[in-house]
């Protein structure tokens, strides 16, 4: 990858983050691949680019209910960063944001009853503490979506649920309130369209900050690493539907003897080509874009 000349911050599981000066981030979105939480040797061409440009598709659908970060994918407007304008590795994977105050809560939204929400449900009939109606099925819907905010654990990489009223000591009441309903409306509303394009946007997780006092949209937004994307035509309560976007990862990592700890086995060609299909098929249903319209896609 092009070097960057920017005091570098951060390297998550994803994304390399700089400052980029005036109070705004670089981020640049790689093509690593994590499944069961580990990240695959093999990156996914183009993964980077479709996360990147679903967002700033989502970006801009939701500025009438909040602001977003994003100020800019196109590298034309990185010059006085000293990036290229024809960087053809950065081209269509960078974000230039501004810079916000991270709130310290994770707004995590659920449409349907799954992964570890289903096994508390399964156990006491509760979902984040709070009771469900009786007979609810493995991925079931829920009668309506559900905000339910966690907190980055200190140590570890797994996330504690808390309640609504941890996130108000948090963050206080008025400003927990405004996120939960800012986070409720634009699951409502992503959700609804991407259902109608196949679809299911089984739950999700938001990032938001305040920058000058405002509550900002961050990070990345209902992108398939930031939710559960399911096919509409494979959601069948009573099982969890496929991975829209990990499929072929999981399947072929089931079917071996991989005990879900580092080094991961390696992805064959054909594993890493259907998981890429699958990335650009899900940005194509849901924005009605040509991925091949998208900056640095060849
Ligand atoms: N506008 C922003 N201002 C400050 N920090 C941000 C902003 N948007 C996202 N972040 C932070 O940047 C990081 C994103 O990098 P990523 O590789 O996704 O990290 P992680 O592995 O923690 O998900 C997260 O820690 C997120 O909270
Ligand atoms: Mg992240």
């Amino acid at each position: 990858m092009t070097a960057i000349d920017l005091p570098h911050l951060s390297t998550g599981k994803v994304r390399d983050i700089y400052d980029a000066g005036d109070d705004r981030l670089l981020m640049v979105t790689s093509d690593r691949l994590s499944a069961f939480d580990v990240v695959m040797a093999e990156p996914i061409p183009d993964k980077g680019r479709v996360l990147t440009a679903m967002s700033a598709f989502w970006f801009e659908r939701f500025a009438h209910l909040v602001q977003g970060h994003l100020i800019s994918t196109d590298l034309a407007d990185l010059a006085d960063l000293g990036i290229a304008a024809d960087d053809a590795e950065l081209a269509g994977r960078v974000m230039l944001c501004r810079k916000a105050e991270m709130l310290p809560v994770e707004c995590i939204v659920r449409g349907y009853l799954t992964g570890s929400a289903w096994k508390e449900y399964r156990t006491s009939g509760t979902m984040h503490g709070a009771p469900l109606p009786e007979g609810l099925l493995e991925s079931s819907q829920l009668p309506e979506p559900v905000f339910t905010p966690s907190t980055k654990a200190e140590v570890g990489d797994h996330d504690i649920n808390i309640s609504f009223g941890e996130a108000a000591d948090l963050i206080g009441t008025d400003l927990a309130e405004r996120v939960r309903d800012v986070s409720l409306r634009i699951y409502a509303e992503g959700a609804a369209w991407a259902a109608e394009r196949g679809i299911l946007i089984a739950d999700t997780k938001f990032e938001l900050g305040l920058v000058d006092g405002e509550l900002i949209l961050c990070d990345e937004v209902l992108t398939p690493d930031s939710s559960r994307f399911w096919p509409a035509d494979h959601w069948q309560p009573g099982a969890t539907p496929p991975s829209f976007d990990k499929q072929p990862v999981r399947d072929y990592l089931d079917g071996l003897d991989w005990d879900k700890t580092p080094p991961p086995p390696p992805l064959g060609d054909e594993v890493v080509v259907a998981t890429r299909a699958r990335y650009v098929e899900a940005y194509e249903r849901i924005t009605g874009r040509s991925f091949t319209d998208w900056p640095g896609v060849a």
